[in-house]
C-alpha cells in the first residue's frame, strides 16, 4: 500500500514537472536568446517570493486535428493562478510561449476565464501576461470563440475589479482587443508588439513596409497610438512598474483605497512654487515639477508619459492617501487641450472615478486646439468626452488653477459647475472667455481699426482687458473658485480638503449606463 502511495505521488511530482518545463530546454533557450523572460520567471519577479498558487497545471487541449493528439504539454500554454503583490491578492495568467507559441486553445482560455471569474467573486485585480502567437490555429473556430469568452469577461468586470495587461511578445489579430480592453497596458521596447495585421498583411494591402517594432512596438503604442500606458525598457522594469501601480489602486470598486503611512509634513512649503508660475503669461513652465513639489515625497507615477504630452496624468499620494492627477502642461503646446489629451485624461478620469480614486486637477490651459485638422477629426466629440467624465464623476474633486483657464476648457477641466468639490485659484491666475489679445480684436474691432490699426491701441486695450477679467477675482466673488490660495501652501489645502472629502457621497441620476460620444 505504501509503494502505490509513493507511485501516485511520484506520477503526480513527474506530471507537474512536465507541466512546468513547458513547450521543453531549446524553447526556453529560444525564449532568452530572445531577451524575453519564461511565463514562470516572470511570475517570480512580479509576485511577492513564494507567494504563487498556481491552478489548473494539468489541463491539456482535447483537439485531435493536425497530429495534436500527440502533442500535449499539461498547463496547454498558459499559467495560471493567485499570488500577491506588497501582501495583496491578485490573480494572474502568465501565457507561455514555448508551448505552441503562446496560443490561445480552448482549454487554454478556459484556464483564464476561471481565474478571470474566481478574481471577480473575490474582488481582487487580474493581471494578465500576454506573449502568444494567438488563436490555435489548429484549432479553428473552438479557439476564437475562447477569446470571446476572455473579451466578454474583460467587459463585464471593467469597472469592478482592475485589469492591467502586460504584453511581453506577440499580441496580434483580435487577441489585441483582450488588453485593449484592460484599464493599464504595459509593453517593453523591442520584444513586444501589438498589431490587428502584421507588416507583411500591410505590405500586402497597403504596399507600405513597416518593421514590427514600427507598426506594433512599444513606443508606437505609448507615443502614437495611445494603446499603451507604460514602454519599458525591459521585462524586469515593466514587471517591476506592475507592481508599483499596484500599490497606488485598490483591489476592487468597493475596497479601501491602499493608504500607507506619510512621512512626508502634509504642511510643507515650498518656497520654489511662489515663483514657478512666470511673469511673461505666454512663457511656459514645468507642471511636472509643480506636481512632484506638492505631491507626497515628490512621487508622481505617471501613466501615459509618451503619450499627449500637453496633458499629465497619474498616481501620486496626499497625505498617504492616492489620489489621480490631471494636469495641464504648459511646457508642451501651451498646455492646450485637443483631441489626444482629452482621450487620454477622459480615461484616466473614468479610471479612478470607478475606483474611488479622488481626483486633483492643476489647471493651466488657453484653451482647445484650433485648425481643420482637429475639427475634422472630432475634437468636438472628443473633447466631449472628457467634459462627460469630469461631469459624471461622484469621487472627491479637487481643481487647482495655476494660471490660464480660458474658454471651454475652464469648463471642461473639473469646474465649480460640473461638481468639483473645491476650486482653487494661484494668484496669478487668469479666469476669462479667452486670452486677452484674442478678446480685444473681438470686442474693440472698430475703435483699433479707427486708431488705424495702431499697436499703442491694442496693447491699451490688452492691458485694460487683463487688468479686468485676467485675473481669479471676478470668479472668486462669483464662488466660481472657493478660495484664492498661496502656492506654497497648495499641499496642505489639498490634503486638509481630502480629508474633508473623505465620506463624500454623491450620485447619478439611476440609468442603465450613459452615453459618452464616442
Ligand atoms: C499554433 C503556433 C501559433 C498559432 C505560433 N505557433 N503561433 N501554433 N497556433 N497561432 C507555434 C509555431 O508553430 C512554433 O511551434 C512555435 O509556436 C513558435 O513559433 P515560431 O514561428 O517558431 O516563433 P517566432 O519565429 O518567434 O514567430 C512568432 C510569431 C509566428 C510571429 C507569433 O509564430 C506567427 O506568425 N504565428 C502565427 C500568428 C498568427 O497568424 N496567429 C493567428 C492570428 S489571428 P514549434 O513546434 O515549431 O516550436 C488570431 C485571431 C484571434 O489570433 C481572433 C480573436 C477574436
Amino acid at each position: 500500500m505504501a509503494k502505490k502511495e509513493r507511485n501516485a505521488v511520484k506520477t503526480l511530482r513527474e506530471m507537474k514537472e512536465k507541466s512546468r518545463l513547458g513547450g521543453g530546454e531549446r524553447r526556453i533557450q529560444d525564449q532568452h536568446e530572445k531577451g524575453k523572460l519564461t511565463a514562470r520567471e516572470r511570475l517570480d519577479v512580479l509576485l511577492d517570493p513564494g507567494t504563487f498558487v498556481e491552478i489548473d497545471a494539468l489541463v491539456e487541449h482535447r483537439s485531435s486535428d493536425f497530429g495534436l493528439q500527440e502533442q500535449k504539454i499539461p498547463g496547454d500554454g498558459v499559467v495560471t493562478g493567485s499570488g500577491k503583490i506588497f501582501g495583496r491578492l491578485v490573480f494572474i495568467f502568465s501565457q507561455d510561449f514555448t508551448v505552441f507559441g503562446g496560443s490561445l486553445s480552448e482549454a487554454h482560455a478556459e484556464k483564464i476565464c476561471k481565474i478571470m471569474d474566481m478574481a471577480l467573486k473575490v474582488g481582487a485585480p487580474v493581471i494578465g501576461l500576454n506573449d502568444s502567437g494567438g488563436a490555435r490555429i489548429q484549432e479553428g473556430v473552438v479557439s476564437l470563440g475562447g477569446y470571446a469568452d476572455i473579451f466578454l469577461r474583460n467587459t463585464l468586470v471593467s469597472g469592478v475589479i482592475p485589469q492591467i495587461s502586460a504584453v511581453l511578445g506577440p499580441c496580434a489579430g483580435g487577441a489585441v482587443y483582450s488588453p485593449a480592453i484592460t484599464d493599464f497596458v504595459f509593453m517593453v521596447q523591442n520584444t513586444s508588439y501589438m498589431f490587428v495585421t502584421g507588416p507583411n498583411v500591410v505590405k500586402t494591402v497597403t504596399h507600405e513596409d513597416v518593421s514590427f517594432e514600427d507598426l506594433g512596438g512599444a513606443m508606437t503604442h505609448a507615443s502614437k497610438s495611445g494603446v499603451a500606458h507604460f514602454a519599458s525598457e525591459n521585462e524586469l522594469e515593466c514587471l517591476r512598474s506592475v507592481r508599483k501601480l499596484l500599490t497606488f489602486i485598490p483591489s476592487n470598486n468597493l475596497a479601501e483605497l491602499p493608504a500607507v503611512e506619510c512621512s512626508d509634513d502634509p504642511g510643507r512649503r515650498e518656497e520654489r512654487l511662489r515663483t514657478i508660475v512666470p511673469e511673461n503669461p505666454n512663457k511656459p513652465y514645468d507642471m511636472k515639477e509643480v506636481v512632484r513639489l506638492i505631491v507626497d515625497e515628490g512621487d508622481f507615477f505617471e501613466v501615459h508619459e509618451h503619450y499627449a504630452a500637453n496633458i499629465l496624468v497619474g498616481f501620486a499620494r496626499l497625505g498617504g492617501r492616492p489620489v489621480g492627477i490631471i494636469a495641464n502642461q504648459p511646457a508642451v503646446l501651451a498646455g492646450v487641450l485637443d483631441i489626444d489629451s482629452s482621450l487620454k485624461a477622459a480615461r484616466f478620469v473614468r479610471f479612478c472615478d470607478a475606483f474611488n480614486i479622488p481626483l486633483v486637477v492643476f489647471e493651466d490651459v488657453p484653451g482647445f486646439l484650433p485648425g481643420t485638422d482637429q475639427e475634422w477629426r472630432g475634437i468636438i466629440k472628443h473633447g466631449a468626452k472628457l467634459l462627460y467624465a469630469f461631469s459624471e464623476a461622484t469621487v472627491p474633486k479637487i481643481t487647482v488653477i495655476t494660471r490660464k483657464a480660458y474658454g471651454g476648457a475652464y469648463d471642461v477641466m473639473n469646474s465649480k459647475h460640473i461638481r468639483g468639490d473645491f476650486n482653487f485659484a494661484w494668484p496669478t491666475a487668469e479666469i476669462a472667455v479667452m486670452g486677452p489679445k484674442g478678446a480685444v480684436e473681438i470686442i474693440f474691432r472698430k475703435e483699433i481699426e479707427k486708431s488705424g490699426n495702431s499697436a499703442e491701441a491694442l496693447d491699451k486695450k490688452v492691458d485694460e482687458y487683463r487688468e479686468k477679467f485676467a485675473n481669479p477675482y471676478i470668479a472668486a466673488a462669483r464662488g466660481y473658485v472657493d478660495d484664492i490660495i498661496e502656492p506654497d501652501t497648495t499641499r496642505e489645502r489639498l490634503i486638509h480638503s481630502l480629508a474633508i472629502l473623505r465620506n463624500k457621497v454623491d450620485r447619478n441620476p439611476k440609468k442603465k449606463h450613459g452615453n459618452i460620444p464616442l
